[in-house]
């Protein structure tokens, strides 16, 4: 539900004059250091220290926040049950082993289930804020301090969110974020990471640029060189977000606005999904909670409601990572974190029913997605629409 026109074209067309596309270069040369400017923005707007601008995306955020964490064989990452397959893969990639935990009534991760998947091979524990909706972080960062875990936040639909009046992203050892073309920043595909750890940030560096050859870029590393991949950023992208950025606080609360209006029309016929903060919720969704599958259904299919169920939307529901569910963990047989002799006795079940609860809840619910631009006419529509369904179930 991003919006974007004509101040990111001005954007783009001052990094195209500059003929300077790639992220590191001489600003006396006339580069705009686009991405440095927006790595700082990003960072101060969620309140860190450090960014990471990357152009793989969400993903490559959370792989990289794994790999500068160390995380590998022989360890298990807890990711809730409701999430885009990105997050298990993330795991899958590094070699560890992901634990598929229930979420709870508020969509996220459950944290009693959590504490029932701990195993003595735990290393960390990724909160997942599904259309940007607040993990129950209070009890999830007590357990990761209380049994020495690293957290770190997938926000990659939660970019602007926050909980308990702090940002999404800013909890955990590593937050990740996405920009792709469904999240409320975009600049069609990227991502970034955050971090207050100047060697966690120095790590996902070197993993983003294994050759780190660009030492404008990076000549002020405080840990030798590993091996890693490429996902750099170009001008291009940190000329789109650093406009997009400049969006986000009014995009939110024009979404949050027309969210309080379907719960003040709404209140006294539909049951909101609880929230772990309505506050900080990014309010990409208006989510309403039914008592069956039955009467989500109805609600969502009658006329002018245009209500989606998670549950039917494939791959953000653990029940469709088909290629995880039928162990096609890697690309090659001697490459797979499913055989690694490091990760033999860990917890790697994975099957349709592993998580009921969890199917439930997504059966259950329905998403009514809100768009920051309707009129006050438009808004009255739906709010009609919804209110004659619900009235009817
Ligand atoms: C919760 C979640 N995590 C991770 C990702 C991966 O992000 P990307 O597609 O930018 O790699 C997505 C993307 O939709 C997502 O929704």
């Amino acid at each position: 539900m991003y919006r974007i026109g004509q101040p990111e074209l001005d954007a783009l067309r001052a990094v195209i004059d500059s003929k300077k596309l790639f992220r590191s270069g001489d600003p006396a040369a006339g580069h705009q250091q686009a991405v440095i400017a927006f790595e700082r923005e990003w960072a101060a707007t969620i309140g860190t220290d450090y960014s990471l601008c990357l152009s793989g995306g969400g993903t490559a955020a959370l792989v990289c926040a794994l790999a500068a964490l160390g995380i590998g064989p022989g360890d298990e990452v807890i990711v809730p049950a409701y999430t885009w397959m990105a997050t298990a893969c993330a795991v899958l990639n590094v070699g560890a082993i992901p634990v598929i935990a229930e979420i709870d009534e508020t969509l996220a991760l459950d944290p009693a289930d959590v504490e029932r998947k701990l195993s003595r091979h735990t290393r960390a524990i990724i909160p997942v804020y599904m259309v940007g909706r607040p993990a129950n972080l209070a009890a999830l960062q007590a357990i990761a301090a209380r049994e020495k875990l690293f957290l770190v936040e997938d926000a990659a639909q939660g970019c602007g969110g926050s909980y308990r009046g702090q940002r999404l992203g800013s909890f955990g050892d590593i937050g990740c974020f996405s920009f792709n073309d469904f999240k409320i920043l975009s600049c069609g595909e990227g991502g970034a990471l955050v971090t207050r750890d100047r060697t966690l940030y120095d790590r996902a560096r070197i993993y983003h640029d294994s050759l780190v050859g660009f030492k404008t870029f990076a000549n002020d590393l405080s840990v030798p060189p590993f091996v890693g991949l490429q996902f750099r950023a170009s001008e291009i992208m940190g000329a789109i977000l650093r406009v997009q950025l400049t969006r986000l606080d009014g995009l939110l609360a024009d979404l949050r606005r027309v969210g309080r209006r379907f719960d003040e029309a709404l209140g006294d016929v539909l049951t909101l999904a609880p929230s772990n903060d309505p506050e900080g919720d990014c309010r990409v969704v208006v989510a309403y909670r039914f008592p069956s599958e039955a009467s989500a259904r109805d609600f969502a299919t009658a006329p002018g409601v245009g209500g989606v169920l998670p549950i039917d939307t494939g791959r953000h529901v653990y029940a469709n990572w088909d290629a995880l569910l039928q162990r096609r963990a890697s690309h090659h047989p001697d490459w797979d974190p499913l055989t690694h002799p490091k990760n033999l006795g860990l917890n790697s079940r994975y099957t349709p029913d592993l998580c009921p609860r969890t199917l439930d809840l997504l059966a259950r619910t329905v998403y009514v997605f809100i768009n920051p631009d309707w009129t006050e006419a438009e808004i009255a529509i739906r709010i009609t629409a919804l209110r004659d369904a619900a009235v009817r179930l």
